[in-house]
Protein backbone atom coordinates (compact mmCIF):
# COMPACT_ATOMS: atom_id res chain seq x y z
CA UNK A 1 0.00 0.00 0.00
CA UNK A 2 1.63 3.43 -0.89
CA UNK A 3 0.73 6.31 1.38
CA UNK A 4 1.18 10.01 0.01
CA UNK A 5 1.92 11.77 3.42
CA UNK A 6 1.94 15.39 4.29
CA UNK A 7 3.77 16.96 7.32
CA UNK A 8 3.32 20.90 7.80
CA UNK A 9 2.87 21.26 11.55
CA UNK A 10 5.95 23.82 11.96
CA UNK A 11 8.99 25.28 9.64
CA UNK A 12 9.12 21.99 7.74
CA UNK A 13 7.03 21.73 4.90
CA UNK A 14 7.22 17.51 4.16
CA UNK A 15 5.75 14.97 1.69
CA UNK A 16 7.01 11.83 1.38
CA UNK A 17 5.75 8.19 -0.01
CA UNK A 18 5.87 5.46 2.48
CA UNK A 19 5.12 1.67 1.10
CA UNK A 20 3.04 -0.70 3.96
CA UNK A 21 4.41 1.52 6.91
CA UNK A 22 7.62 0.55 7.08
CA UNK A 23 9.77 1.65 3.59
CA UNK A 24 10.06 5.47 2.63
CA UNK A 25 10.03 5.57 -1.15
CA UNK A 26 10.23 9.16 -1.37
CA UNK A 27 11.25 12.10 1.61
CA UNK A 28 11.12 15.49 0.14
CA UNK A 29 11.63 18.06 2.74
CA UNK A 30 11.64 21.98 2.58
CA UNK A 31 13.14 23.50 6.04
CA UNK A 32 12.02 27.02 6.70
CA UNK A 33 14.92 27.24 9.80
CA UNK A 34 16.77 29.91 7.76
CA UNK A 35 14.52 32.25 7.46
CA UNK A 36 12.84 32.27 11.06
CA UNK A 37 16.56 32.57 12.30
CA UNK A 38 16.16 35.96 11.43
CA UNK A 39 13.68 36.33 13.86
CA UNK A 40 15.25 34.25 16.64
CA UNK A 41 12.02 32.07 16.04
CA UNK A 42 9.09 30.62 14.16
CA UNK A 43 6.91 33.26 13.05
CA UNK A 44 3.47 31.77 12.10
CA UNK A 45 2.34 33.84 9.42
CA UNK A 46 5.48 33.64 7.60
CA UNK A 47 5.57 29.40 8.21
CA UNK A 48 1.75 29.51 6.87
CA UNK A 49 2.77 31.25 3.78
CA UNK A 50 6.17 29.35 2.84
CA UNK A 51 4.43 25.98 3.27
CA UNK A 52 1.56 26.93 0.68
CA UNK A 53 4.29 28.10 -2.18
CA UNK A 54 6.45 24.69 -1.20
CA UNK A 55 3.61 22.16 -0.94
CA UNK A 56 2.33 21.23 -4.60
CA UNK A 57 5.95 21.62 -5.90
CA UNK A 58 7.47 19.11 -2.97
CA UNK A 59 4.24 16.46 -3.86
CA UNK A 60 5.75 16.56 -7.61
CA UNK A 61 9.02 16.01 -6.41
CA UNK A 62 8.05 13.34 -3.64
CA UNK A 63 5.95 11.25 -6.79
CA UNK A 64 8.89 11.75 -8.96
CA UNK A 65 11.39 10.29 -5.70
CA UNK A 66 9.46 7.46 -5.73
CA UNK A 67 8.92 6.76 -9.31
CA UNK A 68 5.50 6.80 -9.19
CA UNK A 69 2.62 8.83 -10.13
CA UNK A 70 -0.88 9.64 -8.62
CA UNK A 71 -2.49 6.88 -9.63
CA UNK A 72 0.26 4.48 -7.65
CA UNK A 73 -1.34 6.39 -4.41
CA UNK A 74 -3.85 4.51 -2.38
CA UNK A 75 -4.25 6.74 0.30
CA UNK A 76 -3.22 10.00 1.86
CA UNK A 77 -2.11 10.95 4.89
CA UNK A 78 -1.65 13.88 7.15
CA UNK A 79 -0.52 15.45 10.44
CA UNK A 80 -3.96 17.28 11.75
CA UNK A 81 -2.43 18.27 15.47
CA UNK A 82 -0.69 19.25 17.32
CA UNK A 83 1.28 22.38 16.06
CA UNK A 84 1.08 25.79 14.77
CA UNK A 85 -2.44 26.17 13.73
CA UNK A 86 -1.91 27.91 10.89
CA UNK A 87 0.61 25.69 9.57
CA UNK A 88 -1.02 22.56 10.11
CA UNK A 89 -4.12 23.35 8.25
CA UNK A 90 -1.85 23.98 5.03
CA UNK A 91 -0.73 20.30 4.74
CA UNK A 92 -4.72 19.35 6.04
CA UNK A 93 -6.15 21.30 3.15
CA UNK A 94 -4.17 20.35 0.96
CA UNK A 95 -3.92 16.26 1.61
CA UNK A 96 -8.31 16.69 1.68
CA UNK A 97 -7.94 17.94 -1.68
CA UNK A 98 -5.80 15.38 -2.84
CA UNK A 99 -7.54 12.41 -1.38
CA UNK A 100 -10.59 13.92 -2.94
CA UNK A 101 -9.34 14.29 -6.23
CA UNK A 102 -7.52 10.57 -6.51
CA UNK A 103 -10.77 9.20 -4.80
CA UNK A 104 -8.45 7.52 -1.67
CA UNK A 105 -8.69 7.55 1.74
CA UNK A 106 -7.46 10.35 4.06
CA UNK A 107 -5.86 9.42 7.38
CA UNK A 108 -5.39 11.77 10.09
CA UNK A 109 -2.07 11.55 12.05
CA UNK A 110 -1.07 12.72 15.40
CA UNK A 111 2.51 14.34 14.80
CA UNK A 112 3.93 12.78 17.81
CA UNK A 113 2.78 9.45 16.59
CA UNK A 114 4.76 9.64 13.72
CA UNK A 115 7.35 10.83 15.33
CA UNK A 116 7.11 7.85 17.15
CA UNK A 117 6.58 5.97 14.18
CA UNK A 118 9.90 7.22 12.20
CA UNK A 119 11.55 4.10 14.18
CA UNK A 120 9.31 1.51 12.19
CA UNK A 121 11.36 3.16 9.17
CA UNK A 122 14.81 2.61 10.87
CA UNK A 123 14.30 -0.60 12.42
CA UNK A 124 12.33 -2.96 10.91
CA UNK A 125 12.34 -5.42 13.73
CA UNK A 126 10.76 -2.96 15.64
CA UNK A 127 6.87 -3.21 16.95
CA UNK A 128 5.19 -2.46 19.74
CA UNK A 129 4.38 -3.08 23.01
CA UNK A 130 7.58 -0.51 23.88
CA UNK A 131 7.87 2.81 25.81
CA UNK A 132 8.35 5.53 23.93
CA UNK A 133 10.64 9.42 24.91
CA UNK A 134 9.18 11.82 22.79
CA UNK A 135 11.10 14.97 22.85
CA UNK A 136 10.46 17.71 19.95
CA UNK A 137 10.27 21.63 19.99
CA UNK A 138 6.50 21.35 21.07
CA UNK A 139 6.00 18.14 23.23
CA UNK A 140 7.90 16.09 26.05
CA UNK A 141 6.32 12.83 26.76
CA UNK A 142 6.82 9.65 27.85
CA UNK A 143 4.69 7.24 26.43
CA UNK A 144 3.51 3.30 26.65
CA UNK A 145 2.86 2.48 23.03
CA UNK A 146 0.93 -0.82 23.75
CA UNK A 147 -0.08 -0.92 20.49
CA UNK A 148 0.29 0.88 17.06
CA UNK A 149 -2.85 2.89 17.93
CA UNK A 150 -3.04 2.27 21.72
CA UNK A 151 -0.49 4.60 23.59
CA UNK A 152 -0.60 5.93 26.94
CA UNK A 153 1.17 9.17 28.12
CA UNK A 154 2.80 8.19 31.46
CA UNK A 155 4.76 11.44 32.00
CA UNK A 156 4.55 14.90 30.18
CA UNK A 157 6.01 18.16 30.88
CA UNK A 158 4.20 20.88 32.96
CA UNK A 159 5.54 23.98 31.06
CA UNK A 160 8.26 24.44 28.40
CA UNK A 161 9.07 21.81 25.61
CA UNK A 162 12.64 20.39 25.72
CA UNK A 163 13.47 21.56 22.36
CA UNK A 164 11.76 25.13 23.39
CA UNK A 165 14.04 24.84 26.41
CA UNK A 166 17.12 24.05 24.23
CA UNK A 167 16.10 27.10 21.67
CA UNK A 168 15.83 30.07 24.62
CA UNK A 169 18.79 28.80 25.84
CA UNK A 170 20.80 29.20 22.39
CA UNK A 171 19.03 32.19 21.73
CA UNK A 172 20.81 33.58 25.10
CA UNK A 173 24.34 31.97 24.50
CA UNK A 174 23.95 33.76 20.72
CA UNK A 175 23.53 30.84 19.02
CA UNK A 176 21.17 30.73 15.72
CA UNK A 177 17.49 29.46 15.88
CA UNK A 178 17.16 26.42 15.96
CA UNK A 179 19.56 26.39 18.70
CA UNK A 180 19.19 22.38 19.41
CA UNK A 181 21.85 21.68 17.34
CA UNK A 182 24.49 24.17 17.91
CA UNK A 183 24.08 23.89 21.39
CA UNK A 184 24.94 19.99 21.00
CA UNK A 185 28.01 21.09 19.38
CA UNK A 186 29.00 23.62 21.48
CA UNK A 187 28.53 21.17 24.93
CA UNK A 188 30.68 18.83 22.96
CA UNK A 189 34.16 21.11 23.61
CA UNK A 190 33.96 20.87 27.32
CA UNK A 191 33.02 18.33 29.85
CA UNK A 192 31.34 21.04 32.00
CA UNK A 193 30.74 20.73 35.58
CA UNK A 194 30.97 24.80 36.08
CA UNK A 195 27.56 25.72 36.76
CA UNK A 196 24.76 24.47 39.31
CA UNK A 197 21.63 24.13 37.31
CA UNK A 198 18.31 23.52 38.83
CA UNK A 199 16.30 19.64 38.31
CA UNK A 200 12.64 19.95 38.82
CA UNK A 201 10.19 18.15 40.75
CA UNK A 202 6.23 17.50 40.18
CA UNK A 203 4.56 16.67 43.71
CA UNK A 204 2.84 13.89 43.15
CA UNK A 205 3.40 13.62 39.71
CA UNK A 206 7.14 11.81 39.87
CA UNK A 207 7.11 10.97 36.02
CA UNK A 208 5.99 14.75 34.70
CA UNK A 209 9.06 17.06 34.23
CA UNK A 210 9.55 20.80 34.19
CA UNK A 211 12.22 23.44 31.90
CA UNK A 212 11.00 26.38 33.01
CA UNK A 213 12.93 26.84 35.81
CA UNK A 214 15.84 25.50 33.80
CA UNK A 215 15.49 27.89 31.10
CA UNK A 216 14.90 31.10 33.52
CA UNK A 217 18.57 29.63 35.24
CA UNK A 218 19.95 30.11 32.06
CA UNK A 219 18.57 33.50 31.17
CA UNK A 220 19.69 35.10 34.69
CA UNK A 221 22.84 33.14 34.21
CA UNK A 222 23.84 35.28 30.90
CA UNK A 223 22.18 38.46 32.43
CA UNK A 224 23.94 38.32 35.68
CA UNK A 225 27.46 37.75 33.71
CA UNK A 226 26.50 40.56 31.19
CA UNK A 227 25.87 43.00 34.23
CA UNK A 228 28.92 42.38 35.77
CA UNK A 229 31.12 42.72 33.13
CA UNK A 230 32.13 38.61 33.47
CA UNK A 231 32.57 36.51 31.01
CA UNK A 232 30.87 32.90 30.55
CA UNK A 233 32.02 29.41 29.80
CA UNK A 234 29.46 28.93 27.15
CA UNK A 235 30.95 25.64 26.30
CA UNK A 236 30.25 24.23 29.96
CA UNK A 237 27.47 26.10 30.54
CA UNK A 238 26.20 24.24 26.91
CA UNK A 239 27.37 20.94 27.91
CA UNK A 240 26.39 21.37 31.88
CA UNK A 241 22.50 22.73 30.34
CA UNK A 242 22.55 19.06 28.22
CA UNK A 243 23.26 17.25 31.35
CA UNK A 244 20.60 19.02 33.28
CA UNK A 245 18.02 18.60 30.49
CA UNK A 246 18.78 14.67 30.21
CA UNK A 247 18.49 14.32 33.83
CA UNK A 248 15.04 15.54 34.16
CA UNK A 249 14.16 12.67 30.72
CA UNK A 250 16.74 9.58 31.52
CA UNK A 251 15.93 8.76 34.62
CA UNK A 252 12.42 9.33 34.71
CA UNK A 253 11.70 7.03 31.61
CA UNK A 254 13.52 4.40 33.20
CA UNK A 255 11.51 4.60 36.05
CA UNK A 256 8.61 4.37 33.48
CA UNK A 257 9.69 1.27 31.84
CA UNK A 258 10.41 -0.47 35.48
CA UNK A 259 6.72 0.49 36.01
CA UNK A 260 4.69 -0.35 32.93
CA UNK A 261 7.54 -3.42 32.77
CA UNK A 262 8.33 -2.68 29.38
CA UNK A 263 11.95 -3.81 27.78
CA UNK A 264 12.48 -1.72 24.92
CA UNK A 265 12.73 2.09 24.56
CA UNK A 266 12.41 4.39 21.99
CA UNK A 267 13.67 7.61 21.77
CA UNK A 268 11.80 10.05 19.53
CA UNK A 269 11.72 13.91 18.31
CA UNK A 270 14.20 16.32 17.27
CA UNK A 271 15.68 16.54 20.62
CA UNK A 272 16.72 12.77 20.45
CA UNK A 273 19.37 13.87 18.17
CA UNK A 274 21.43 15.42 21.68
CA UNK A 275 24.21 13.74 21.93
CA UNK A 276 24.49 13.75 25.81
CA UNK A 277 20.67 12.47 25.72
CA UNK A 278 21.34 9.68 23.13
CA UNK A 279 24.54 8.57 25.83
CA UNK A 280 22.82 8.68 28.82
CA UNK A 281 19.47 6.57 27.58
CA UNK A 282 22.29 4.16 26.15
CA UNK A 283 24.28 4.12 29.44
CA UNK A 284 21.13 3.78 31.45
CA UNK A 285 19.14 0.81 28.92
CA UNK A 286 22.61 -1.14 29.16
CA UNK A 287 22.45 -1.40 33.07
CA UNK A 288 18.46 -1.87 33.48
CA UNK A 289 18.86 -4.82 30.43
CA UNK A 290 16.94 -2.77 28.28
CA UNK A 291 16.76 -2.53 24.44
CA UNK A 292 17.00 0.78 22.73
CA UNK A 293 16.10 2.03 19.73
CA UNK A 294 17.14 5.55 18.43
CA UNK A 295 16.14 6.77 14.97
CA UNK A 296 19.31 7.82 12.96
CA UNK A 297 19.46 11.67 12.70
CA UNK A 298 17.59 12.53 9.27
CA UNK A 299 14.64 10.72 10.82
CA UNK A 300 14.73 12.73 14.79
CA UNK A 301 13.28 16.36 13.00
CA UNK A 302 10.16 16.87 10.86
CA UNK A 303 9.54 14.58 8.21
CA UNK A 304 6.57 13.37 6.07
CA UNK A 305 7.76 9.71 6.07
CA UNK A 306 6.99 9.36 9.92
CA UNK A 307 3.52 10.63 9.19
CA UNK A 308 3.48 7.88 6.20
CA UNK A 309 4.32 5.52 8.51
CA UNK A 310 1.92 6.09 11.30
CA UNK A 311 -0.38 6.74 8.36
CA UNK A 312 -0.54 3.36 7.53
CA UNK A 313 -1.22 1.79 10.67
CA UNK A 314 -4.09 4.09 11.23
CA UNK A 315 -5.29 2.85 8.22
CA UNK A 316 -5.10 -0.61 9.19
CA UNK A 317 -7.21 0.49 12.71
CA UNK A 318 -9.90 1.83 10.66
CA UNK A 319 -8.98 5.45 11.35
CA UNK A 320 -10.46 7.80 8.19
CA UNK A 321 -11.04 11.84 8.14
CA UNK A 322 -13.41 12.91 6.22
CA UNK A 323 -13.55 16.18 3.91
CA UNK A 324 -14.78 17.90 6.86
CA UNK A 325 -11.64 17.22 8.78
CA UNK A 326 -9.98 20.06 10.68
CA UNK A 327 -6.71 21.02 12.31
CA UNK A 328 -5.52 21.50 15.88
CA UNK A 329 -2.96 23.05 17.54
CA UNK A 330 -3.61 20.51 20.56
CA UNK A 331 -4.52 17.12 20.42
CA UNK A 332 -4.85 14.71 23.09
CA UNK A 333 -2.06 11.28 22.15
O1 LIG B 1 10.94 17.20 16.13
P1 LIG B 1 11.35 18.54 15.67
O2 LIG B 1 12.12 18.66 14.38
O3 LIG B 1 10.12 19.51 15.53
C1 LIG B 1 8.99 19.43 16.35
O4 LIG B 1 8.14 18.57 16.10
O5 LIG B 1 8.98 20.25 17.30
O6 LIG B 1 12.19 19.17 16.87
C2 LIG B 1 12.78 20.41 16.76
C3 LIG B 1 13.53 20.67 18.06
C4 LIG B 1 14.09 22.08 18.12
O7 LIG B 1 13.76 22.63 19.37
C5 LIG B 1 15.59 21.85 17.99
O8 LIG B 1 16.37 22.85 18.62
C6 LIG B 1 15.75 20.51 18.66
O9 LIG B 1 14.64 19.76 18.19
N1 LIG B 1 17.00 19.82 18.32
C7 LIG B 1 17.93 19.47 19.23
C8 LIG B 1 19.02 18.89 18.52
N2 LIG B 1 18.69 18.89 17.20
C9 LIG B 1 17.45 19.46 17.09
N3 LIG B 1 17.94 19.63 20.57
C10 LIG B 1 19.03 19.19 21.23
N4 LIG B 1 20.11 18.63 20.62
C11 LIG B 1 20.14 18.45 19.28
N5 LIG B 1 21.20 17.89 18.68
Amino acid sequence: MNILAFESSCDETAVAVVRDGRTVLSDAILSQADMHALYGGVVPEIASRKHVEAISGLTDRALSDAGLTKKDIDAVAVTYAPGLIGAVLVAVSFAKSVAYSLGVPLIPVHHIRGHIAANYLAFPELKPPFLALAISGGNTLIVDVKDYTDMEILGATRDDAAGECFDKAARVLGLPYPGGKPMDELAQQSPGGVYHLPRAHVDGADLDMSFSGLKTAVVNLAHNAQQKGETLDRAALARDFARAVSDELVPRTMEAARRSGRRTIVAAGGVAANSVIRADLQAACEEAGCTLFVPPLALCGDNGAMIGAQGYYEYLAGRRGGLSLNAYATMDL
